[in-house]
């Protein structure tokens, strides 16, 4: 055993506040697009710009609630995979594992994982819509607020929007207080998610990265372990539970 790899047991078996920063990576496996993998990420085949922005759907509220809509049935059809549910057995084990997650499509929650901060909301819920609307009269079969009649949108983080009130704060924490940060299955491209690793790294608190790919993490990372977060994650979490 090379001493990285001695290095990285030991790291794990001592771990006692696991923070699992994740991103679409670990839902691929789950026939959960990405947005940026080549060919069938979704920003490789949409423009952001005329889905997920406030102003996209301003202009088009139709076009943009039928890929969210989409988007919803596809996350509501999809099951929680391996590396899922590896978060959720060290959790059970642990006890101090939180998940922190890009993804909008709850299926940590399903899985059975408990403390989870979700940095750019849900794509299972809706709320009212802020702002006027082109058009919304004549698009009666859209989603509307019982209460208010407003125009009902997806409660999802929009480009050039502010993540939910907390979260980012929450997440900051959560970071500053683990003894071990993971970071799987994201880009590490969109702030401010990107630079959670960044803050741990800042304290010495050791970061392990599971990507296919190569990211902007993972030159300063303590670890970087190419592959698929469905089979590197239950091997990471054998290795922190066997009997030393
Ligand atoms: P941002 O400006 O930090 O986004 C930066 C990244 O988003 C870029 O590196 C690029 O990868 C991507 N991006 C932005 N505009 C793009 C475009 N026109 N074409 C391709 N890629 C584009 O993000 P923001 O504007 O500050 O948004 C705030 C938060 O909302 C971000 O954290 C973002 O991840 C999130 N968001 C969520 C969704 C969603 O569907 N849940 C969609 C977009 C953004
Ligand atoms: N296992 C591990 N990593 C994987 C797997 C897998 N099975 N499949 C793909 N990946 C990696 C890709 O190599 C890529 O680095 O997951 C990452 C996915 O990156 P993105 O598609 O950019 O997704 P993410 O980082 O979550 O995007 C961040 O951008 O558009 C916004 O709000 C959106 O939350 C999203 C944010």
């Amino acid at each position: 055993m090379t001493h990285i790899e001695k290095r990285l047991r030991q790291v794990l078996h001592r771990a006692q506040r696991i923070v699992a920063l994740t991103g679409a990576g670990i839902s691929a496996e789950s026939g959960v697009p990405t947005f940026r993998d080549a060919q069938t990420g979704y920003w490789e085949q949409f423009d952001p710009g005329e889905l997920a922005t406030p102003e996209a759907f301003r202009r088009n509220p139709r076009r943009v609630w039928a890929w969210y809509a989409q988007r919803r049935r596809l996350a509501e059809q999809a099951q929680p995979n391996a590396g899922h549910r590896a978060l959720v057995d060290w959790e059970r084990q642990l006890g101090g594992l939180r998940v922190v997650t890009q993804n909008v499509d709850g299926l940590h929650q399903r899985a059975g994982s408990q403390q989870v901060t979700e940095l750019h909301g849900n794509i299972h819920r809706d709320r009212v819509f802020e702002g006027a609307v082109d058009g919304a009269s004549d698009a009666p079969e859209l989603p509307r607020c019982p209460c208010s009649g407003g125009l009902l949108r997806p409660d999802v983080v929009w480009f050039g929007e502010a993540l939910p009130e907390g979260t980012v704060e929450a997440a900051v924490a959560a970071v500053r207080e683990a003894d071990l940060v993971l970071s799987v299955g994201t880009s590490s491209l969109v702030q401010p998610a990107a630079s959670l690793p960044l803050e741990a790294l800042e304290r010495d608190i050791p970061v392990l990265e599971v990507n296919r790919e190569p990211t902007p993490l993972t030159p300063v990372a303590d670890w970087s372990l190419r592959g698929s977060a469905g089979e590197i994650l239950p091997a990471l979490v054998g290795a922190a539970t066997e009997a030393v």
